[in-house]
């Protein structure tokens, strides 16, 4: 899924930990986009995976009272007590699961979190069950912490959603986590009640597999999607399940470093020795902006979900008005995630066959300037995903010019 490291520096050796790991592709389009950029060329970048609204104000003020209250100095190890009775209520608020405070860990964003988790429980050879699409991160941070992820394809007809028997199927003895996303990066895609039990009842057969729940864009749903978390639907998983969230995505505090879990005090203590012995505690001051995101007004989150609704239709109707595109609706998240495989074998006015879903988001970045990811790095072709955390503006510039490449595409060379 990613690129290797660059090995060519004389006289430096990469550990053998990163050797299949790398910067991720959609950096590499991000950086390729934002070269093009400075050339001078009109690109839209649709590979953001942040929201483009600002933090809300009360937000930022508590972030500033807590700078003049001097409160500048090292906190708790994985978070204040503020934080975790924060995310506690939270918790209890918005899922109706009862943590207590040793139970909840905080640290620099939802990655720490992942990253903490299975550094903290990952031996050589132990797998992790991950169903792609997925965010590119989480098989890289399995790789690092020298595990394997069995990587589970779920198409399109599914959802996009992993199936009981997939599930079943992918556990062997090794297995020690499976690691759900819902609503999906990049696919959008939502598990309901329903679509949870199943998996469930899967989990119930195999005890010694935990859960690991990321559940960032929770509050990113549409049409009255219910959003629910497993240990909310089966409390018998909470004493081996990971509940993952995070303020990034919910309240644009993508920069302020801010992710927090639910789990198992042991998980949640062995968790902390990771994090100790690397970044120590979160940002005292990103704290206290978290503090007022989890214990403030929640309702201006339903005039920006209204917003994504908008972009979401517009991009899903334009993309299905595309011969060789298809787009499925998302239940959630800010992304698309479009099969393209009408497109595969088309030639552009270059010469150049479209063979992969990579190439054809090469042609869409020089031919249209618009910058999309191919659904190989998210560990299913042929697909690519938009961001549409852009304005509305920006959104039918780039859907005219995907539009307009698509049209300029000469019909296959190769046999059907
Ligand atoms: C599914 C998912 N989980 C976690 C994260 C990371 O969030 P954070 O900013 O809290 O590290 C992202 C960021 O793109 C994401 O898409």
């Amino acid at each position: 899924m990613m690129i290797s490291v660059d090995i060519g520096e004389a006289g430096f050796r990469p550990a053998a930990r990163i050797a299949s790991v790398g910067v991720s592709k959609i950096l590499q389009i991000g950086a390729k986009a934002a070269a093009m950029k400075r050339e001078g060329f009109p690109v839209i970048i649709l590979g953001a995976g942040e929201p483009n609204f600002d933090t809300p104000d009360h937000i930022k003020q508590a972030a500033k009272a807590a700078i003049d209250a001097g409160e500048t100095k090292y906190t708790a190890l994985d978070g204040s007590p503020a934080l975790k009775q924060a995310a506690c209520a939270k918790f209890k608020r918005e899922n109706g699961i009862d943590y207590a405070i040793d139970e909840v860990t905080a640290g620099a964003g939802a990655k720490q979190i992942l990253f903490n988790a299975f550094m903290a429980t990952i031996d050589p050879g132990d797998e992790v069950i991950i169903p792609t699409p997925c965010w590119t991160s989480y098989s890289d941070i399995v790789e690092v912490c020298g595990g394997t992820s069995v990587l589970v394809p779920c198409d399109a007809a599914a959802g996009f959603r992993l199936q009981a028997e997939q599930l079943e199927n992918a556990i062997t003895p090794r297995t020690r986590w499976v690691l759900l996303n819902s609503p999906s990066n990049p696919s959008g895609a939502a598990y309901s009640a329903a679509d949870y039990q199943p998996l469930i009842d899967v989990l119930l057969r195999h005890p010694h597999i935990w859960l690991m729940v990321d559940d960032m864009y929770e509050h990113i749903v549409y049409d009255g999607f219910e959003f629910v978390t497993p240990v909310a639907l089966e409390p018998r998983l909470k004493e081996r399940a990971l509940t993952v969230n995070g303020v990034s995505k919910a309240y644009a505090m993508t920069g302020w470093r801010i992710g927090y879990a639910g789990g198992p005090k042991a998980l949640i203590k062995a968790m902390a020795v990771i994090q100790s012995q690397a970044t120590s505690c979160p940002c005292s001051i990103s704290q206290a902006a978290a503090i007022a995101a989890l214990n403030g007004p929640q309702e201006f989150l339903k005039d920006r979900q209204a917003s994504f609704k908008r972009r979401r239709d517009l991009v899903v109707g334009r993309l299905n008005a595309i011969p060789g595109l298809e787009c499925r609706t998302p239940e959630g998240a800010f992304y698309t995630f479009s099969s393209c495989a009408g497109i595969l074998n088309k030639v552009t006015p270059n010469g150049k066959t479209i063979a992969t879903d990579a190439d054809f988001t090469d042609y869409l970045l020089e031919d249209a300037q618009v910058a999309v990811v191919p659904g190989s790095a998210f560990g299913l072709s042929p697909f690519f995903r938009i961001s549409y955390a852009t304005s509305e503006e920006e959104l039918v510039e780039a859907l005219n010019r995907i539009e307009r490449a698509c049209a300029a595409l000469k019909g296959s060379i190769l046999p059907p």
